[in-house]
């Protein structure tokens, strides 16, 4: 996690580092820090907490200057602290700021110290500092000991580094975190994402893997990993200014949620442009999807809840194998594989850490094809993977998903017809069936938002309970799982999700009044069970919460709460049955006052293990 930004121009660049780590800061807020060159010394301003508390100092501090570093942090080595906030510097002569895991730090840390550097901070990235300063005092130029230094590290890193005696110099290099470079007019900058730049500039260059790059105002020299030349191409963000606002908004999360129908809409156009077609995923995909014999599905969190509801819709409707594992438990388990089982790996960001490893892993394996459903365009996964399918739900800010998990649904949709299709498991009347639905879907969502009053109505009563639990069956058990992350991820109540089956296993001795229990009935074919299932809540003083259509003929009665669905029957019901978890959810922990875009310990971007 982390977000780094850097600029080097011939204005004060002191604001687009501020600016930008504003919009880098759903990758960590622990702390925050700018570094910049003013005549002739490295300035350092850094804060614990969020980027407008460094705004302010730096402002007091009348910090200025023609090039300059800056850093948001999600904590890994060493706690919150100023000391350990970055940038990071070498004897106030180099300057680093540094996203990712350095994982030979502590035998670079002995060998540095033995070289007489001491260290100030407990964090990996000291060393990078220190061993690039150690490379540099030799002679030679900053691009030449970043080099140096890099090949030396271990690990995971995009960073940005500045000399003292360098004014016209920005270096920066890129192992395992995404780095890119803004290519402006007489002025350069580098970013963890283009979100950072784009008030600046919009024409960026990925970083590849080993890339290390020198930024000047004029120009960008890059080599690769073989230390050759390298020539990357030059792309123009699409991403628009306002979709990073809140606009009327009062968060994020809230913006998310409603932004639902046109994020649907807008990934569903391409389903329909291509229809229920191998092209769809890309163009090796035609020959591929013929010779699949399975599916594996690796995610984390709620993308593999994602997953978990894809298991559903690939067997029933395209009748093959799907299963569903936590990426961070695969990668780490001798699991067998069949070369002709389709990885699928499911990440809003693409740059998961884990669910990336287990891609590797999985290819290591001897799993022949990858396929990725992502949310960012150029992010690692989908550039590790054989086919993709992005989701169009536009940029996600808060760190709760919301749009990216309902897109990621509509894309897994399609891959289970398309699937079926190819296997001819899909009639013409069934694809046809299966894209009315699709079109329906979004207006369906829209009438789930209007039931926000009553939802924020419950949310009172959740805000003062402790503990919560989700019900749902079949296709809904996973959105119970969904609403209870959640639920716990920006509340900070305690909430399990089980299959409603299942309670009378265990879970059922966790039922009292205090108990609130939101249960997910949509009139389908288990509704008779849930209903089953209820009264055993009922019957041990556990008070319902129920979110049904109205065919599911539930009434509101002592203890049983009742708020009425829209009516979408068919396989896209988990869809339109996320929408209220998610504004309850929202409208729990507004009651409970946490903070809902940046909840505590959490990031958006999970880059570490
Ligand atoms: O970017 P990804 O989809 O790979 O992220 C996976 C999880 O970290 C993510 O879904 C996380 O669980 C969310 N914060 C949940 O709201």
């Amino acid at each position: 996690m982390c977000g780094i930004v850097g600029a080097i121009a011939a204005r004060d660049v002191v604001p687009v580092l501020v600016e930008g780590l504003k919009r880098l800061e759903y990758r960590g807020y622990d702390s925050a820090g700018v570094a910049v060159l003013a005549g002739d010394e490295i300035r350092r301003v850094r804060r614990v907490g969020r980027v407008a508390e460094m705004e302010g100092a730096a402002a007091e501090e009348n910090l200025h200057g023609l090039l300059g570093i800056g850093h948001t942090r999600w904590a890994t080595h060493g706690g919150v602290t100023e000391p350990n906030a970055h940038p990071h510097v070498s004897f106030d002569k180099i300057a680093v700021v540094h996203n990712g895991i350095i994982e030979n730090h502590e035998e670079q840390r002995q060998r540095l110290k033995g070289l007489g550097y001491a260290f100030e901070s407990q964090t990996d990235t000291e060393v990078i500092a220190h061993l690039v300063h150690h490379y540099y005092q030799a002679g030679g130029s900053l691009f030449d000991a970043v080099k140096q230094a890099t090949r030396e590290l271990t690990g995971a890193y995009a960073i940005g580094v500045i000399a003292l005696d360098r004014p016209d110099e920005l270096v920066c290099a890129r192992m395992g975190c995404p780095l890119l470079v803004g290519l402006g007019d007489g002025e350069n900058f580098i970013a963890s994402d283009v979100s950072a730049i784009l008030s600046a500039t919009r024409r960026v260059i990925f970083l590849e893997e080993g890339d290390i790059g020198l930024l000047t105002r004029d120009g960008v020299k890059l080599i690769d990993k073989d230390d050759q030349p390298a020539a990357r191409p030059v792309h123009l963000s699409d991403v628009s200014l306002a979709s990073l606002e809140l606009g009327p908004y009062s968060h994020f999360m809230q913006k998310e949620i409603h932004e639902q129908p046109k994020a649907l809409s807008d990934t569903i156009e391409a389903v329909q442009d291509a229809g229920f077609n191998a092209a769809l995923f890309g163009e090796a995909a035609a020959e591929i999807l013929p010779q699949l014999e399975g599916v594996k599905i690796l995610a984390c969190g709620t993308s593999y809840y994602a997953g978990l509801t894809a298991k559903y819709w690939i067997e029933s409707i395209a009748g093959i194998a799907c299963d569903v594992e936590i990426a961070s438990e695969y990668r780490y388990r001798a699991a067998f594989a069949n070369p002709k089982h389709l990885v699928v790996t499911i990440s809003q960001s693409g740059e998961t850490l884990d669910t990336m490893e287990a891609l590797k892993y999985a290819r290591e394996l001897g799993h022949a094809y990858a396929l990725s459903i992502c949310n960012v365009r150029e992010s690692a996964i989908p550039r590790a993977s054989d086919l993709v399918f992005y989701t169009r739900a536009g940029a996600e800010i808060g760190v709760a998903s919301t749009k990216a998990f309902t897109t990621q649904l509509v894309g897994l949709f399609a891959l289970a017809v398309t699937l079926g299709k190819v296997r001819g498991k899909v009639s013409a009347a069934d694809e046809a069936q299966y894209l009315d639905d699709l079109r329906h879907l979004p207006g369906s969502v829209q009438h789930a938002l209007n039931l926000e009053p009553q939802i924020k109505a419950w949310s009172e009563r959740f805000a003062v309970k402790d503990n919560a639990l989700f019900l749902g069956r079949g296709l809904h058990y996973p959105i119970a799982l969904e609403g209870a992350l959640k639920l716990k991820e920006i509340s900070y109540i305690h909430a399990e999700a089980y299959p409603a089956g299942e309670l009378k296993h265990g879970p059922l001795a966790l039922v009292d009044e205090d108990m609130p229990v939101v249960v997910i009935a949509p009139n389908d074919a288990l509704l008779e069970k849930v209903k089953s299932n209820m009264q055993e809540v009922r019957a041990r003083g556990g008070e319902l919460f129920v979110f049904a259509d109205a065919d599911s003929h539930f009434h509101e009665s002592d203890g049983v709460h009742v708020i009425r669905t829209p009516r979408h029957v068919g396989v896209l019901s988990p869809i339109v049955h996320t929408i209220p978890v998610q504004m309850l959810a929202y409208h729990v922990a507004l009651s409970r006052g946490t903070d809902v875009d940046k909840p505590r310990n959490l990031a958006k971007s999970v880059t570490v293990e």
